[in-house]
Parts: C-alpha cells; sequence; structure tokens
C-alpha cells in the first residue's frame, strides 16, 4: 500500500498507509492527522483540503478540474503546486509522495 507523508503545519511529518483509489485527503482525514478539514466531506466545494504537492509527484495525479481550479485560484497562498487533497486519488506510482498541509485551511 503506497506511504504517503503529510508535513503538518506545525512542521511535523507523518508517513502513513494510503490504498490505492483512495484520495490524499482520506488518508489524513482516516489517520486524524490535522490541518486538513475536509469540510465537504470530498466533494470539491469547501477548499479546506488544500495542500502544496512537491514538484516531483505532480505528473502523478491527474490534472486539476474545473471546478477544482477554479477554488485553488482563490485560496490564500496558492501557488502552481496547489491542490484539493480529495482529488488526489492515489495509485501505486504514489509511494513515497510528500505534501505540504497549509495553516489556512480552516
Ligand atoms: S474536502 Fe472539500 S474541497 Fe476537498
Amino acid at each position: 500500500m503506497p506511504q504517503i507523508t503529510y508535513v503538518l503545519p506545525d512542521g511535523r511529518e507523518e508517513t502513513v498507509d494510503v490504498p490505492v483509489g483512495q484520495s490524499v485527503m482520506d488518508g489524513s482525514v482516516r489517520n486524524n492527522l490535522p490541518g486538513i478539514v475536509a469540510e465537504c466531506g470530498g466533494g470539491c466545494s469547501c477548499a479546506t483540503c488544500h495542500v502544496f504537492v512537491d514538484d516531483a509527484a505532480v505528473g502523478l495525479f491527474d490534472e486539476p478540474m474545473t471546478e477544482e481550479a477554479d477554488l485553488v485560484e482563490f485560496l490564500e497562498g496558492a501557488c502552481d503546486r496547489s491542490r484539493l487533497s480529495c482529488q488526489l486519488i492515489v495509485s501505486e506510482a504514489c509511494a513515497g509522495v510528500r505534501v505540504v498541509v497549509p495553516a489556512t485551511n480552516g
């Protein structure tokens, strides 16, 4: 099962198993990690699951849909590595991916 590392808002790093087919958001919520609020439960409508994806990992996930891109555009601190973690579906290729969770999610 792929392991994903979350760099938490307080600087700690947590590495957890995330089953293939689940999202980076699911991995955080199911392990009670702080920082990803996920108010809408993964519906791509709240933007409280914002993360920064490492450059090396950007291509491992599908391109953002219009809904996601529109939400991210208005997020505080957004950059070209910003994604909504509920839209990042984990595959075997994602083993070792690292995401940074900003302190602005909620
Ligand atoms: S959980 Fe609401 S947009 Fe991702």
